[in-house]
């Protein structure tokens, strides 16, 4: 066999055999593929589908290109939640030590950030000395002690991924359901998670545009998990406008930390602890009503906020520091309404905005800026006067291109604005 043929069949749109698709995943992970016969693949399953057996028989061999990491013999259930990307998009930062203060343990494997999308370990390393690259022992023993560990998985876990992923996201193959649930599940299979909450995003600053089509990618990706034995939720949710109020490392980190304290309630609070309820419950087998009322009072009685700490402390950090406001960059510029009306904000333009101001990467590898960023002064539908503040935008470089991005993210209708709906589908569970 060769990879030329597995493309070939792929164009001519044949459904491959376990054989086609575990041949051209060893070629992928033992560098027999070069990056155009990936691309070509990738392209070709972009164009011409993959039924839902290939793409399971895809997901299980890209999970298994690498190191699968066993289930530790504790009892109880370890769970991990993972959201297909987004802006001002921190749930996991304010879910994790939600469930971990309220006995469930979370196994997070999480990543940077990509195109316009923040990462949970970039954000996690605005925190002096936190360490993301926790060793596969490491990481079980903290969670194990803690309850909790938010870790990057290491380069032997899933290499297939690394390089489609890498491939993917310079040739325009990135917004492919079988692709993105194949890449999302392959991880989550090779990690120990018995039960996992997907959070797929839909709307102008997903990878998903429409919600059928982000439900589309959520049933197959259910699908995949339970088949590999996993417990598995998901939740379709809107991604128009920004989930949160700040965008970037700092900023958003900042956020958390109020709302882990209990001093800011809005979205983005509302979403997290929305998830850790179907969590706790799923987990537990209690109702909503008492799920929800837990997940809520872990955040009031301060349980979560120590708990933050803690897993703080036990990645290098400060435990001290959850208490306290990270810096923003020096040079801060304010953008006011250009005309009367309702504001639309775009989440995509925000993103690639803070992407530009030095908080986001154009490729792989770039350092970040954590302290460059955007805040929020008004939510999405809100009624401005011309000349209103809409947000503040900071860097510690030239910002004129993420400026001026900034400032077309905002938009102005003399009519109200429809927001849709921020949890458009729930699946599994008690549907
Ligand atoms: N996140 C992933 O891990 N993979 C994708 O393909 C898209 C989002």
């Amino acid at each position: 066999m060769r990879v030329y043929d597995v493309i070939d069949a792929k164009k001519n749109r044949r459904a491959l055999t376990e054989e086609e698709i575990g041949f051209f995943v060893r070629c992928v992970a033992d560098g027999a593929a070069t990056d155009s016969q990936i691309a070509a693949f990738c392209m070709a399953v972009l164009l011409n589908g993959m039924t839902d057996e290939e793409c399971y028989l895809l997901t299980d061999a890209m999970a298994k290109s690498g190191r699968c990491a066993p289930r530790p013999a504790a009892s109880g259930i370890f769970a991990d939640k993972h959201s297909t990307g987004g802006v001002s998009d921190s749930t996991t930062l304010i879910l994790v030590p939600v469930l971990a203060a309220l006995g469930i343990k979370c196994a997070k494997y999480s990543g940077r950030g990509l195109a316009h999308t923040g990462g949970t370990l970039d954000k996690l390393e605005s925190f002096a000395g936190v360490r993301v690259d926790l060793s596969p022992e490491e990481f079980e023993k903290q969670v194990e002690r803690v309850g909790a560990a938010v870790s990057g998985q290491t380069a032997s876990t899933v290499p297939a991924d690394k390089r489609m992923y890498a491939v993917r996201d310079v040739t325009a193959t990135v917004d492919s359901v079988p692709l993105i649930a194949s890449s999302v599940m392959s991880k989550k299979l090779a990690s120990f998670a018995d039960l996992i909450l997907l959070d797929v995003k839909y709307g102008d600053g997903a990878f998903m545009h429409s919600p059928a089509q982000a439900e589309k990618l959520a049933r197959l990706m259910v699908s995949i998990g339970e088949r590999a034995g996993r417990k598995m939720l998901a939740a379709v949710t809107c991604m128009d406008a920004p989930l949160g109020d700040h965008i970037g490392c700092n900023a958003e980190v900042n956020e958390v930390l109020e709302i882990l304290r209990g001093e800011k309630k809005n979205d983005l609070s509302r979403l997290s602890v929305f998830h850790a309820a179907k969590i706790l419950q799923a987990a537990e087998g209690i109702g909503e009503e008492e799920a929800a009322s837990r997940a809520a009072n872990a955040i009031d009685s301060g349980a979560a906020i120590r708990k933050f700490g803690e897993i703080i402390a036990a990645q290098g950090g400060n435990a001290g520091d959850v208490y306290k406001t990270l810096p923003m960059s020096d040079t801060v510029h304010t953008l006011r309404a250009k005309e009367d009306g309702y504001v639309r904000i775009s989440a995509l333009a925000l993103g690639r905005a803070c992407a530009a101001l030095g908080g986001g990467r154009a490729k792989e590898g770039d350092a970040i800026d954590h302290g460059a960023g955007i805040l929020l002064k008004v939510r999405q539908g809100a009624r401005v006067k011309k000349g209103a503040v809409l947000a503040e935008a900071y860097c510690s470089k030239s910002g004129e291109e993420g400026f001026a991005l900034a400032e077309s993210a905002f938009a102005f209708s003399p009519k109200k604005i429809k927001d849709r709906p921020l949890v458009y589908a729930f699946i599994g569970g008690k549907e």
